[in-house]
This record gives C-alpha cells, structure tokens and sequence, in this order.
C-alpha cells in the first residue's frame, strides 16, 4: 500500500505499538486518527500535532463504538486505512476453582469482537476509497498459542481467521487486506505482564512499527515481525514440538517469577 497521504483510524494509537505507528505514520504524511480510554496520554500522543486527530473512546462499549463509527463516516470522507491495534493480554488460570467472566468477555470484546466489527462496519465506505487498507495487529500466538493466556489465543485465532478469509472475498477488489504477527514487543502495557528478559528479549515499539511499514510498503499480507518469521516457520514443520517449546519458555518465566 502506499505510505503517505492517507487517513488513518488506529485504535489505541495512544500507547505501545499503536503510538509507535502514530509517530511513523505522521512522519511519512499522513492524517492520523487515533483513539484510546485515556485522554491525557492521547493528547500526549498528539504533542499539538495537527495530523493527528484524537477521540477518547472506550471501545468496549457499544455506545462509544456507535458514536466513534458515525463520528468518522461523517467527518472524515477521506478515511481509507483502519488499524485494529487496541488489545489487552491476560492470562487466566484454567485450574481455578471460579472465573471472571466478566473480564474474560471484555477481553473477548475488545480484542475479538471490536477489530471485526470495525471492519464490518467500515467495509462498505473503505471499498468505495480508490486506496484502502485493513490492517489487523494479532499475534505470532496464533500460530502457537500460550496456555497461560487462553482467551488471548482465542481472540487473535479468530481475528486471524478473519483476515484471512476477508481478503479471499476481497481480492478483486481495491481493498487491501493485512495482518500484523508481532513478537513479543517492550510497550509496558501488552508486555507487562511477562518477565521480559526471561523471555529472551522483546523488541522495540519503533524498531516495530517500522517493520510494519515496510511490510506494509511490499505488500505483504500476513507481516511476521522478528522471531514470528521463525515461529511460523517451525510451527509448519513441526507445530507439537513448537507448542510445546513456546508453553515451556513462558512457563519457565512465570515459575522463576513466583519464587
Ligand atoms: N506488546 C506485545 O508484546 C505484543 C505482541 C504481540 C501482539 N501485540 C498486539 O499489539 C497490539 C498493541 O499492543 P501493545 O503492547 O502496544 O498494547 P498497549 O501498550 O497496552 O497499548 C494498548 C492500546 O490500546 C488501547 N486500548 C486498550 N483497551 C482499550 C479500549 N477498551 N478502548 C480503546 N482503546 C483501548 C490503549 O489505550 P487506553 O489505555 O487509553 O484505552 C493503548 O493505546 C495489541 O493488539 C496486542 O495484542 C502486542
């Protein structure tokens, strides 16, 4: 896809990787709308930066979701790219006696439901842009999924499937339709959760979004950043042995964490 000149939704463009993705995508001209639960670290994001536009927005609720959709359809005519970045990891203990499952459904929400509900519901003005592009940030899991997060692994196998199959039905048309497979990234939010360093190391959220880019510039559709090259890889040769070996690293980090 081309880089510049366009108009971007990314949610959750406020931290982590999406912030990165803001910065990298304002620098190459672009309009960048971002949106987030947090204001002030939305206006942090935005520095007074006028290609940047920000919407505080909850993306689990329904409402926000309505208000955001209408609110752009109506505003921004030149809208073309969608970034479903917005996502949260936890972990859930399936040896517990009782579960949340509250915080399991807003977890399914937000990182399930809301990237497939926003594309369904942009589809028909972002096939009528003469550029246009999908762009879904999952997951290198969903290739091999980590035990400790089970509704993560869900969520990003079903966003997988679904960007998979939408670019099949979409292919004649001018709508470009991608996915991102990041590795483990350093942004304090997704990553916060898991001993960094006894993981092996996570990579940088700008070193990050410039992969994205460049993945993004080549056209490729499913963009594997970092060891997910190697991930994807090995989890086709030999997808048990792969399992195994992811479940056992992250295992290892949460048994040496607890003593
Ligand atoms: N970091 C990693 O290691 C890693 C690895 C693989 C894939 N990913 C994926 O990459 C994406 C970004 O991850 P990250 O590590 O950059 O996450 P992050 O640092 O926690 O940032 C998440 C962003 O999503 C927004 N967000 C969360 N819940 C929201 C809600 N209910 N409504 C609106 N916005 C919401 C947050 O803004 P507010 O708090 O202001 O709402 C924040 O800007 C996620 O989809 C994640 O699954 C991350």
């Amino acid at each position: 896809m081309k880089l510049s000149g366009n108009t971007i939704l990314i949610t959750g463009g406020n931290g982590g990787i999406g912030l990165a993705l803001t910065k990298a995508f304002t620098k190459a001209e672009n309009t960048v709308i971002i949106c987030g639960r947090n204001e002030a670290s939305l206006q942090f994001a935005k520095s007074g930066n006028d290609n940047i536009i920000t919407k505080q927005c909850d993306l689990t609720q329904q409402a926000e979701r309505d208000e955001l959709v209408q609110w752009i359809l109506q505003n921004y005519p030149s809208f073309n790219v969608i970034i479903n970045n917005a996502g949260i990891f936890e972990e859930t203990d399936l040896l517990s006696d009782s579960f949340d499952l509250d915080k399991i459904n807003k977890q399914l929400v937000i990182d399930l439901q809301v990237p497939i509900e926003l594309c369904l519901r942009f589809l028909p003005h972002l096939r009528k842009q003469p550029h246009a592009a999908i762009v879904n940030i999952t997951s290198g899991l969903v290739y091999a999924p980590e035990a400790g997060a089970p509704f993560y692994g869900v969520a990003k196998a079903g966003v997988h499937a679904f960007t998979q199959t939408a670019r099949y039905q979409l292919r004649d048309t001018k709508l470009k339709v991608f996915e991102v497979l990041p590795p483990l990234v350093d942004t304090g939010g997704v990553s916060k959760q898991l001993d960094i360093e006894k993981l092996g190391g996570a990579m940088d959220a700008d070193e990050t979004a410039d992969e994205i880019l460049k993945g993004l510039s080549h056209d490729t559709e499913e963009i594997r950043i970092g060891d997910i090259k190697w991930l994807y890889a090995a989890s086709r040769i030999a997808p048990e042995f792969t399992n195994k070996k992811v479940n056992e690293k992250a295992e290892k980090a949460r048994q040496s964490d607890n003593h």
